[in-house]
């Protein structure tokens, strides 16, 4: 678990720019266990975050996640900013390019911002 939960450097690339998985361990430090299950419970994140599945995660387990994830402690650095399309990207990435996808519209029907 040394480093579970704790972001990663790499950012995803794509139509909404480029994002970085937040770095949750070090976010946690500054949220009540009330804050934490409120912004989980209305978190709208670009992609690739599921935020639209932390929607059908009930109370009591947002409440045991803050638990376990404050148990592990403070680790790691934080996430890079997010980078708007067109930005400078100072970090490795991974391309969110879909291939041979003739029909593809994006990502906007999970991206809300
Ligand atoms: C239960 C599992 C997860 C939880 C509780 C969670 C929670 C969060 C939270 C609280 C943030 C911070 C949002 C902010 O500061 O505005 C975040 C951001 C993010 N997460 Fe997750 N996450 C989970 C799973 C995942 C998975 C599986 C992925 C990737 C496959 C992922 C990718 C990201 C990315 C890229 C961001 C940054 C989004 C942005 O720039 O708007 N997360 N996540």
């Amino acid at each position: 678990m040394q480093m579970r939960i704790t972001g990663n450097s790499i950012g995803h690339k794509g139509d909404w720019g480029v994002s970085y998985p937040a770095n949750l361990r070090l976010l946690i430090q500054n949220l009540t266990e009330d804050q934490w299950v409120n912004f989980s419970k209305h978190l709208e994140a670009r992609p690739p975050m599921p935020w639209f599945t932390l929607q059908m995660i009930s109370e009591s387990d947002f409440r045991a996640t803050y638990q376990f994830i404050r148990s592990l402690g403070p680790v790691g650095v934080l996430s890079p900013n997010f980078v708007p399309p067109g930005g400078e990207i100072k970090t490795q990435y991974i391309d969110f390019v879909p291939v041979n996808a003739k029909h593809w519209h994006g990502f906007s029907h999970v991206t809300s911002k």
